[in-house]
């Protein structure tokens, strides 16, 4: 039987961005055609880097404000932040399973704040960490690196999550995050994954547009055919 994964999306990551034309950049991957942009906030304790904060999303809210915008949380308590995101403008908030705080009930104060919740794992967290989240998350984001970096190289080995996923729960969106390019978005979406991220990737194009058409088709037509 033909398996229809939801409809495919592709976020350029404002961390692979020239932070020198911060706004030009996020109006360059709206006029591209992505469907979202995707905000990495970092802290120290959770990754080994530190990123934007949320006066980042309140820009691109200011900058572009029919830009939908993903944001990802690399925090050890992002359960302190959640309102201070949701007033900057985030509209998906995304959350580590690796976090130090109660999931269950910040994946429900998001959607209370009137954001859409998703839940996040690492590279080494098996996909059972999850499980006890899924009727809490709309989105789960499978990340294919080891986070705190762009430009990092694919990890292939975490599509075997994104398959268990996909048989799970058919509807879901599934994204990935880390390492994506031309070639490895077509791995991933044989793995049923319908939403990529690509920072460096996607942000060094010339020709941001023609790359995000090219990856569409790609998953338009993957879609069209049996997982
Ligand atoms: C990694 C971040 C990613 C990053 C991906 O910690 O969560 O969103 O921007 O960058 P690339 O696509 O360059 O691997
Ligand atoms: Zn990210």
């Amino acid at each position: 039987m033909a398996m229809h994964n939801p409809k495919p999306q592709i976020l350029p990551s404002l961390l692979g961005a020239d932070y020198g034309r911060l706004a030009a950049e996020i109006l360059r991957a709206q006029d591209a055609g992505a469907d979202a942009l995707h905000i990495d906030i970092m802290d120290p304790h959770f990754v080994p880097n530190l990123s934007f904060g949320p006066d980042i999303v309140a820009l691109a809210r200011r900058v572009a404000p029919g830009f939908y915008r993903n944001v990802h949380l690399m925090m050890s308590r992002p359960d302190a932040f959640l309102e201070r995101f949701a007033e900057a403008g985030a509209q998906t908030l995304q959350i580590h399973v690796e976090a130090d705080c109660d999931k269950s009930a910040a994946l429900r104060r998001i959607r209370s704040l009137g954001m859409k919740p998703a839940i996040v794992l690492n590279p080494e967290t098996p996909v059972s960490a999850v499980e006890p989240f899924l009727p809490d998350a709309d989105e789960i984001l499978v990340m294919t690196v080891h986070p705190g970096y762009g430009g990092q190289k694919f990890l292939a080995d975490c599509l075997e999550k994104t398959r268990w996923l996909r048989k799970r729960l058919p509807s879901a969106d599934i994204m990935v995050d880390g390492g994506v390019n031309g070639e490895t978005a077509i791995l991933a979406a044989k793995a049923g994954v319908n939403q990529l991220v690509s920072g460096s990737y996607l942000f060094r194009q010339s020709d941001m547009a023609a790359e995000i058409r090219r990856l569409k088709d790609a998953l338009d037509g993957l879609a069209r055919t049996a997982v």
